[in-house]
């Protein structure tokens, strides 16, 4: 409970309205996506400048409260889960698109614009935002940059941070810094605003970005492949990479395809089942590209690793092809799953797909698994599926053994526990199968030098 004079001073920073204290409150804004843990916020607040942000920040300061940032909170790893008495500050009023500059290709804009709001801005302008994945309708910007997003499209175009040419931020000393100012060559010492990126909250509150934006593709083409077995669908992408400029590509298991099928009520994409599927999206722009991907397709049957395939022959069957992909995370909600976000270099994969295969089939024998990701870039979400009989208590208690083993295969392949979900709560204790203790210690440092006190985020990444 906050004390009167500290909710009055709130008040006076933000207006009484956008203090919010009702435990319904609390409820909506002290969470992420992630079901493992209870928000326990001691306020809710929504400024509407980085002034207003600023002079919270200052507060939070002298009363040595925490500090939550708040974003679309679509976040899986726990990032935004203000779970001990912190204050949340939601940036959901930051929402302006601030200026366009057609000549830059840039905008800049609030950190609590909505993403899909800033794709239908680009497109408007006939240009294209391409980070993309599914929950792009509720993220927003600045948690994108907290946590530097992935997505479908990052075989091509890269992650968030290779979008992001400037930053407004308050640290946690309560000072403003602009980071970068939008430009393109600037090799002037530390480039901070690439600190920020990924940071997820630790170091200061993003209020503003200036993002690049670029041309859309033309002419998207989806082909989805029926294959064989797990290391045919690398032998699969490098066919198909090595002779075609690939926009996406995806996988995903039978048993995804079967629960997003079920569940949406969406067409399978043709009649034979097999292991796996790769969704593959590249620009169709001419007819040799088009000839090019037949023969490449054929080949791949030829070889045995495929089986069957589709390719959509319209603009709105390769949306609805995409649908089968970008529709799992949200279906598999329903079996509160057991998330795994984990990442090797693509030419480790083969070896590593055997190792955690048999891992995961000597070691959750008795869960039910689900597959997907973005194998293009090196990335698998592995999903345990709760049964129905277990707790959710019991059913992580069952689950966090294996993710330490989990850990260890991956320090073995030197990959990340984390690919683009973040480390949050979730996999703060893993954190050091991906980075050494000197990095942990540094990384400690580098916290400190933006929030001397520790009021953001605390517990977040590290202790
Ligand atoms: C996805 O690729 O669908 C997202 O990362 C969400 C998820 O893994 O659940
Ligand atoms: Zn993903």
């Amino acid at each position: 409970m906050l004390s009167e004079q500290i909710v009055e001073r709130l008040n006076a920073v933000v207006g009484a309205q956008r203090v919010l204290l009702d435990s319904s409150d609390f409820q909506r804004f002290g969470v992420d996506r992630t079901t493992i843990w209870e928000p326990n916020p001691c306020a809710v607040v929504l400024p509407a400048s980085i002034e207003e942000v600023q002079e919270v920040v200052r507060l939070a300061n002298e009363w040595n409260l925490a500090i939550v940032p708040s974003g679309g909170r679509t976040g899986l790893s726990g990032g935004a889960v203000a779970k001990d008495g912190e204050i949340v500050v939601a940036m959901d009023r930051l929402n302006q698109v601030l200026d366009f500059n057609p000549l830059d290709r840039t905008v800049r804009l609030g950190a609590g614009v909505i993403t899909a709001n800033l794709q239908d801005f680009a497109t408007e302008q006939g240009l294209f935002y391409p980070v993309d994945f599914a929950s792009t309708g509720s993220s927003q910007i600045g948690g994108n940059i907290a946590t530097n997003a992935g997505g479908i499209n990052v075989i091509r175009y890269g992650m968030t941070r290779d979008w992001v040419m400037g930053l407004k931020v308050v640290n946690g000393a309560g000072d403003i810094l602009e980071l970068n100012k939008g430009l393109v060559k600037n090799n002037t010492g530390y480039d901070f605003r690439h600190l920020f990126i990924g940071s997820e909250g630790t170091l200061g509150l993003i209020c503003e970005a200036t993002i690049q934006l670029t041309r859309p593709p033309v002419d998207p083409n989806v082909l989805i492949l029926g294959v064989n077995n797990f290391p045919a669908i690398l032998d699969v992408l490098q066919t198909f990479s090595a002779q075609i400029d690939l926009n996406a590509f995806e996988f995903f298991s039978q048993a995804a395809l079967d629960k997003v099928t079920a569940q949406m009520g969406h067409a399978k994409p043709f009649d034979t089942e097999t292991p796996f599927y790769a969704l593959l999206e590249f620009e169709g722009s001419t007819e040799a590209v088009m000839d090019k991907a037949m023969t490449l397709f054929e080949q791949t049957v030829e070889q045995g690793w495929v089986m069957d395939g589709v390719l959509s022959q319209s603009l709105s069957q390769a949306e609805s092809l995409w649908k089968l992909r970008e529709d799992i995370s949200e279906t598999l909600w329903h079996w509160q799953p057991y998330k795994n976000d984990i990442s090797v270099r693509v030419s480790r994969m083969p070896d590593f797909l055997r190792e955690v295969d048999e891992l995961v089939a000597s070691r959750y024998s008795d869960f039910e698994v689900v597959w997907y990701g973005h194998i293009g870039d090196g990335n698998l979400h592995l999903n345990i599926l709760k049964p129905e009989n277990l707790s959710s208590q019991d059913f992580v208690a069952r689950c966090v053994p294996v993710s330490s083993e989990i850990g260890q295969l991956l320090a073995k392949y030197e990959g990340s526990v984390s690919a683009e979900h973040g480390v949050g709560l979730l996999k703060k204790d893993y954190l050091h199968y991906s980075r050494s203790p000197l990095e942990l210690e540094l990384m400690k440092q580098v916290k400190k030098a933006f929030d001397p006190n520790g009021i953001l985020n605390p517990g977040k990444l590290f202790d």
